[in-house]
């Protein structure tokens, strides 16, 4: 069966290199093999809506930002269909109909619906919208009869939701829809990049977020501040990397060259690992290599970020011309589940 790649984002904030590591560095790399017949990136404005119904400004102003953050890291228009969600009303109703086929029991007990209910102190009322999002996320998924569905580890038990649906239809009424798999980052560090600050996530309220288009001063201004290892007051103290931010980043960001062009008194991210543990390795040092491989990643980015921000209507077109490309691939599957449903009445 050919290969179809379907993923998104909820455009509430600029990307930050969380998103990158988790899941556009890898879309990049996706979309280059070639091995896709098509590769579609939403900008999920009504799943963005579900949490922020009540501030529409958000969401609408940050569509275009996504979009620049897609683009800027090298997703190709010419291979990816970049388009926003909202405009593609088949969406909708597929969710009305895979609603059917989920129980509340078992929307409740989705992990990740569960803790973000918690975040959001939605516990005493929570919104049937939001409630329902991960099956509008199968709708989303099961519309572009994807495949291949890369995302970080907190959306698995989206995609674990998105295959009970596409079982359950395909028994009851016909074999239309297609089973996705989740492709998860290689490295754990990617996983679930924490804040600068040491803390879980990345947040934009928690003001923890390094985003791809900060200015380098700004990174290195981040960096240089990020929480280390509390127990590592003096350089000559045994350093722990367990919790110690700069050293999660640099699993995630560290290559091989990086030490030659960097630091080349260390071969290797284990060797200077094994320094820091030992003691005689301050932070300080650790922080500045840290810098240069952020700077050497970011800068290409932000430059071209820079560069398509100065031709907005190019960019709103893309977004206009892709979302109707998306539209008929999204209502073909429809007319095959309306089909399946035995309610295509007229033909
Ligand atoms: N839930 C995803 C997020 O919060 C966004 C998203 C919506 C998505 N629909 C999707 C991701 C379908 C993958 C596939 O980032």
């Amino acid at each position: 069966m050919e290969k179809v790649i379907l993923t998104g984002d909820r455009p509430t904030g600029r990307l930050h290199i969380g998103h990158y590591v988790g899941s556009l560095r890898r879309r990049v790399e996706l979309q280059n093999t070639g091995d896709y017949r098509n590769v579609f990136i939403m900008i999920a404005d009504a799943q963005a809506l579900t949490d922020n119904f009540d501030n529409p400004e958000k969401v609408r102003s940050n569509i275009t930002e996504v979009a620049l953050d897609y683009l800027s890291v090298g997703l190709d228009p010419k291979i990816s269909t970049i388009f926003i969600q909202s405009l593609i009303p088949e969406l909708t109703e597929l969710s009305f109909y895979y609603m059917n086929l989920v129980t509340v029991s078992r929307l409740q007990r989705n992990p990740t619906v569960k803790a973000e209910i918690q975040q959001k102190n939605f516990e005493a009322s929570i919104p049937v919208g939001f409630m329902c999002y991960p099956i509008s996320q199968a709708a989303d998924i099961t519309a572009f009869k994807a495949t291949t569905v890369p995302v970080g580890e907190d959306q698995l038990p989206m995609i674990e939701q998105t295959k009970e649906i596409v079982h359950k239809f395909n028994e009851i009424y016909a074999p239309v829809l297609v089973e996705p798999n989740a492709l998860l980052p290689q490295r754990a560090a990617c996983n679930r990049l924490p804040g600068t600050d040491g803390k879980a996530k990345m947040s934009k309220s928690l003001g923890n977020c390094i985003y791809l288009a900060d200015s380098a001063d700004s990174i290195k201004q981040k960096v240089m501040s990020m929480y280390t290892d509390p127990l590592h007051v003096q350089v000559s103290d045994p350093g722990h990397l367990e919790g110690n931010t700069v050293f999660t980043y640099l699993d995630a960001f560290c290559k091989p060259e990086h030490f030659g062009r960097y630091l080349p008194d260390y071969a290797n991210l284990d060797e200077l690992k094994a320094h820091y543990q030992r003691g005689g390795l301050g932070d300080v040092k650790v922080k500045r290599f840290l810098n240069s491989i952020l700077q050497e990643e970011l800068e290409p980015i932000r430059t071209r970020r820079e560069e398509l921000a100065r031709d907005m209507d190019s960019v709103t077109e893309l977004l206009r011309v892709s979302s109707l490309k998306a539209r008929e691939v999204a209502g073909k599957t429809l007319s095959e589940v309306r089909h399946a449903m035995k309610i295509d009445y007229f033909g």
